[in-house]
């Protein structure tokens, strides 16, 4: 029986494969091992998580319509792993997720695990760990989708580059994970480094140069791991900039010397262009910007990042546009452009309030089926500091999600639907002290094609007169953002919602004391994560999840849904019962 079994899927495959052929996509095909190696991402010498030996991991590169096969194994030691891939929705295959607990048991040291999907939508997209604090260890990497064969992008272009942000600590992942699940509660603290690709400076501001500080050893490095990825460009050219953020914490803001940039492209999906000097960018979001090199070329040009929302208490992460091949390193004429006021809320605003779908991308349903409202609060429990969508925090359960919900283990999770709402009294400036915080794993589900609203709703956070960011991302599916407002959520911000071009993307942030709303069609069957992309904060329970459909898949891999050769085993041995 095992045996006719392995053979039916091995003719799927090989259908799978042809169809693919026929269609003239392409299968890439990685092999990966996730190991833990020596690097010095920011000069100073730390562990890193990284793939093949690579910090950040390898970059793949498809069209769209592609399959993307990665066959990824755990080289770490003492403990699982798991990788997603953040911003394709999975439609059909649920199960390469890459979710910890959602959609698959964490892979074992030792063990193998294919992924395999399609990559059906060109934009910017990356990967990154999802299991513990793995991203904020160096679990990450870009994945770009071009468009496919015969297809144009709606701008043109001469060149790109691909940039991807993120922030590092000297602190190991598990040091930190203990101070946020200890009492008293130990916050991890602001990052030492920004990184530009995995590279930065600690401590040593490119930027010293310009004021009379003493860090006289800051140069622009060389063939350091350190060294900053220089744009080499050519003038009186158009080139793309992708830009994401895979930052553990940080809100950062980008902006270029002397050049404009028009944003064309946000979570693979394309926007109203519109023209910046600077943008912000939030853990979770990637865009596309066009730059012109139109500016005098024997100079050089800061590239700087800084960080937004949170006092910083990092440097700028810093680059070089370069126009002359004979003077790379030199230093740019003028200092690198200011990050706007961490608190400057209303730029951030303007900037948010500014995108819009392009003509002719999909539009939302006029009406939605079910309204789910998701308020966020930073609660105490038993003495631990948490984080809470209607007062309850979030706690994976052992059994992954899709499993335990296509198989009906009723004991796998809590069975009752988590809150839909909060309770009408409840003061977001000035909330209570949650007596009746708990933790829970329920899944909040959909109905199948069934068009869904969710307001996230912000508050104060334990201290007074705190109210902190977050950028929600959801797996699976993409939703349209149909508006931000300030306050508590009321029946009269209803007729603000905009249903004309809101802006397709995956992820969405609520701004201090404010409401985003947001809705998505619930379409694609699968366990799908919804939460807040800021690390430590998902680790404190800031998410909830979503599922439709489970019942219409037919077959789910049992890799999957168990782990190792008994795993598999007794799964065959229970699907013949
Ligand atoms: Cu990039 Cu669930 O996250
Ligand atoms: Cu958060």
């Amino acid at each position: 029986m095992a045996t006719s079994r392995r053979l039916i899927i091995l003719s799927v495959l090989v259908c799978l494969l042809l169809v693919e052929a026929s269609e003239g996509s392409k299968a890439r095909h990685y092999k990966w091992d996730v190991e833990y190696f020596f690097w010095s991402p920011d000069c100073v010498e730390n562990v890193v998580m990284g793939i093949n030996g690579q910090f950040p991991g390898p970059t793949i590169r498809a069209k769209a319509g592609d399959m993307v096969v990665v066959e990824l194994t755990n080289k770490l030691h003492t403990e699982g792993v798991v990788i997603h891939w953040h911003g394709i929705r999975q439609f059909g295959t649920p199960w390469a997720d890459g979710t910890a607990s959602i959609s698959q048991c964490a892979i074992n040291p030792g063990e193998t695990f294919i992924y395999r999907f399609k990559v059906d939508k060109a934009g910017t997209y990356f990967y990154h760990g999802h299991f513990g604090m793995q991203r904020s260890a160096g679990l990450y990497g870009s994945l770009i989708v071009d468009v496919e064969d015969g297809k144009k992008e709606p701008f043109h272009y001469d060149g790109e580059f691909d940039l991807l942000l993120s922030d590092w600590w000297h602190q190991s992942v598990h040091h930190q994970e203990v101070g946020l699940s200890s009492k008293p509660f130990r916050w991890i603290g602001e990052p030492q480094t920004l990184l530009i690709n995995g590279r930065g400076q600690y401590n040593c501001s490119l930027a010293a140069h310009y004021s009379n500080s003493s860090s006289s050893q800051c140069r622009l490095r060389g063939r350091e791991q350190c060294a900053p990825p220089i744009l080499h460009v050519l003038p009186n050219k158009i080139y793309r900039l992708r830009i994401a953020s895979t930052t553990a914490l940080a809100s950062l803001n980008l902006a270029i010397g002397n050049h404009k940039m028009v944003v064309v492209e946000a979570d693979g999906n394309y926007v109203q262009p519109f023209a910046v000097d600077d943008l912000d960018i939030y853990s979770g979001e990637s865009y596309s910007v066009l730059i012109t090199t139109n500016q005098d070329p024997s100079n050089n040009y800061w590239l700087s990042v800084g960080v937004r929302g949170r006092e910083p208490k990092t440097q700028q992460g810093l680059t070089i546009l370069n126009y002359h091949p004979n003077s790379a390193s030199k230093l740019p004429a003028s200092s690198p452009p200011v990050t706007p006021l961490w608190n400057d809320y209303n730029h951030s605003k303007s900037f948010t309030n500014k995108i819009f779908a392009s003509m002719g991308s999909p539009k939302p349903p006029r009406n939605y089926d079910r309204r789910i409202t998701l308020l966020n609060t930073q609660n105490k429990l038993n003495g631990y500091t948490k984080w809470a969508i209607n007062n309850v925090s979030l706690t994976l359960p052992p059994t992954p999600y899709l499993g335990s919900i296509k198989n009906g283990l009723r004991n796998a999770f809590n069975q009752e639907n988590p809150p839909e709402s909060f309770s009408n009294d409840y003061d977001v400036m000035k909330p209570p002290v949650n007596p009746n915080t708990t933790t829970g794993n329920g899944v909040y589900m959909l109905g199948m094609n069934t068009t869904v609203d969710v307001i996230l709703q912000n508050a104060n956070a334990l201290s007074a007169n705190v109210s902190e960011i977050h950028p929600w991302h959801l797996h699976g599916h993409d939703f349209w953002i149909l508006g931000y407002g300030e306050g508590k959520f009321s029946t009269k911000d209803e007729k603000k919602l905009n249903l004309k071009n809101p802006p397709l993307r995956n992820t969405a942030v609520i701004f201090p004391y404010g409401w985003t709303a947001l809705r998505f069609v619930a379409d694609n069957p699968g366990a799908w994560a919804f939460h807040c992309h800021i690390e430590p904060h998902l680790h404190m329970g800031m998410g909830v999840v979503f599922a439709e459909g489970i019942q219409h898949l037919n077959r789910i891999p049992l890799e999957a849904l168990a782990c190792g050769l008994t795993g598999k085993m007794l799964m065959t041995t229970n699907n013949h019962n």
